[in-house]
């Protein structure tokens, strides 16, 4: 029995269709699902949302639904597979989890197979910052992406659903008038961007609900092909129209749980309503009290499994940081014995240098036996000096140690996680205002009938099958010259590929998926082997040999940067060849790298 048949009643041959009105479509089976469902406040969007939820309950599809406001946490009642988690314990939550132990919830989603629903208002008050709501957002998208992504990567890819209500707050753009974008705002949008345009290849089907196009940052809904709309808002509808390709009225005058839809996954491509979504068996919490159940039994064991996992990770953390405290307390006594030292080191040396100038300034009255004895009270001094010296250099190395020690913990908690999922985040913006780019030029070409290549931003292990693009070569003669050097290039470099070995490779591969340079020898082994440690001396081997036959270069400052292309460039160096064509070779040997 599989982890995600484990927690359903119905396994997998469940039907996991879902009927909007007219529309009907099935984010199990489709690839890349994403869509998009928006409207104005009150129109029916969270009904839509919990419809799409009470239809798949019979389904074991591992399920991660974030909201704030209460809507969807009842559909409980029709699913009882759904785990709602919440900062603490009180009624309706099933299981509490800290901020920090959100990081997990992407295994219990993907290795357990749960259906979780991430209450983040819980979290509103946790500590006196609303910006705690985006930061459990962030942590539990970004968990589920990293557990999606180490799966995706080791081949045992594992598909799931991922539902986000109201994710125009939690995604702002930089011009809504609120949040107020912070890092964790930030943070929260990066991971949400990631997941809507990254996720579909690990499996991620994304269902977004919104109420402003205007508010919401457009890297969550570009990559969309299916949208359905609910009333939208006045400032809206033009764009919503644009996106459904319908007519403004037919969206003004939509009643409330009324929808238009299009899109290649849940119409076909045509445009369907206005139809009307059924009303959601499950209470709706805008309309009537309801009684929140007891979790239900078979799921207690399994809760109780998890909250042991949450408190042993607690407990590890709480011994990292004793350890922590305890390198502290060894760094302050060895600097104070160090201060001791140098003190009397430097008496010493006073006192050694007074006598020898004693000696050396004649005898003056004194007997040749007093300069004798002053002689070797000096040689005493001077080897007395000389040993401290030696105690204080040890202590010292000592001190390296401990400080060497203490800077490595203290990398590994909070300040490098920050900084990799702010970067994250940047990474996410830019691709998306990349996107935005191709869509703009791509507009453009279609206007002006031009040609211009819109090769996509370079995406993380996107393994390319395809062949090669065409070159336009003059004569058919010189292309198959030309096409004879470019594979003897390709030939010579993948020749000296395959002496790598396996973790060789995998180093090589994730550079030139990730496209750019990475800050450090360390961060390259963390991402490409998803190491939460420092690599070992084997990985610094491995990198080593890597960089050694010039696969990937090390720069000045330590960071590593991309180099295959620099390599057919001087492989190519003799023919005079364009760039076009240095771009093909180095599209060819990407291919051969990505195949073996
Ligand atoms: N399909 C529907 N059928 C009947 N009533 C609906 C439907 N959708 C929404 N409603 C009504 O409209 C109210 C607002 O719906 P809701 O889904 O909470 O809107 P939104 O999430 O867009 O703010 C609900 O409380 C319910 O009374
Ligand atoms: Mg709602």
């Amino acid at each position: 029995m599989s982890a995600q048949t484990e927690l359903a009643d119905g396994g997998e041959t469940a039907d996991s269709t879902v009927t909007l009105g007219d529309v009907g479509f099935d984010p199990v089976a489709t690839q890349d699902f994403r869509l998009s469902v928006e409207g104005t406040s009150g129109t029916g969007k969270s009904n839509t949302l919990a419809v799409i939820l009470e239809d798949l309950a019979d389904v074991s599809i591992p399920t991660l639904i974030i909201e704030r406001l209460g809507a969807l946490s009842p559909v409980r009642l029709e699913d009882e597979d759904i785990v709602v988690v919440g900062a603490r314990e009180e009624e309706g939550v099933d299981l509490a989890v800290g901020l920090e132990d959100l990081d997990q919830i992407g295994s219990w989603i993907l290795d357990r197979g749960m259906k979780i629903l991430l209450d983040v208002s819980t979290y509103a008050d946790y500590e006196q910052d609303g910006s705690r709501v985006h930061e459990a957002a962030a942590r539990a998208v970004r968990s589920l992406n990293d557990r999606a992504h180490e799966k995706y990567r080791s081949g045992d890819r594992t598909k799931s659903l991922l539902v986000v209500d109201e994710v125009h707050y939690l995604a702002p753009k930089n011009s809504a008038p609120e949040p107020e974008l912070d890092e964790h705002v930030k943070r929260c949008r990066g991971q949400l961007i990631k997941v809507a345009t990254e996720g579909g290849n690990k499996g991620i089907s994304v269902v977004s609900g919104y109420q402003r196009r205007a508010f919401l940052h457009n890297g969550v809904i570009q990559l969309c092909d299916d949208y359905i709309a609910h009333k939208p808002g006045d400032e809206d509808v033009d764009r919503t129209a644009d996106a459904l390709r319908c007519s403004e009225d037919e969206l003004a005058n939509l009643g409330t749980g009324e929808i238009l839809a299009r899109g290649e996954s849940i119409t076909d491509g045509d445009l369907v309503g206005p139809t009307k979504v059924r009303k959601r068996r499950s209470p709706d919490p805008r309309e009537e009290s309801f009684e929140l159940p007891e979790t239900p039994d078979e799921l207690s064991n399994v809760l109780e499994e998890i909250q042991d996992d949450v408190e042993a990770e607690r407990e590890r953390r709480a011994e990292r940081e004793d350890e922590l405290e305890r390198l502290r307390e060894e760094n302050e006594r060895l600097r104070e014995e160090k201060a001791e030292l140098e003190e009397e080191l430097a008496n010493v040396d006073k006192l050694s240098d007074a006598m020898e100038r004693l000696v050396g300034s004649g005898n003056g009255g004194a007997g040749a036996g007093a300069a004798a004895e002053v002689g070797e009270g000096v040689q005493e001094l001077q080897g007395r000096v000389d040993e401290l010296k030696q105690e204080r250099d040890r202590i010292q190395d000592q001190l390296d140690d401990v400080q060497d020690e203490r800077d490595e913990f203290a990398e590994q908690n909070e300040a490098l996680q920050e900084a990799v999922a702010d970067l994250e985040a940047d990474v996410q913006e830019f691709r998306s205002a990349f996107e935005g780019a191709r869509e703009d030029v791509a507009a453009l070409v279609e206007t002006f009938e031009v040609d211009v290549d819109l090769a996509p931003p370079a995406e993380p292990e996107t393994t390319t099958d395809d062949a090669a693009p065409e070159s336009p070569t003059s004569s058919t003669v010189e292309s198959s010259i030309m096409a004879e050097f470019q594979q003897d290039a390709v030939d010579r470099i993948v020749s000296t590929i395959e002496n790598l070995n396996e973790r060789q490779r995998r180093l090589l591969k994730y550079i030139e998926a990730h496209g750019k340079t990475v800050s450090s020898q360390k961060e390259w082994a963390q991402r490409t082997f998803g190491l939460q440690s420092n690599p070992s001396s084997s990985h610094y081997e491995d990198m080593s040999t890597v960089i050694d036959h010039g696969f990937v270069r090390k720069n000045k400052n330590g960071s590593i940067a991309p180099n295959i292309r620099e390599k057919v460039e001087a492989e190519l160096g003799n023919y005079d060849v364009d760039d076009a064509t240095i771009e093909e070779t180095y599209e060819q040997v990407l291919a051969e790298l990505a195949s073996n």
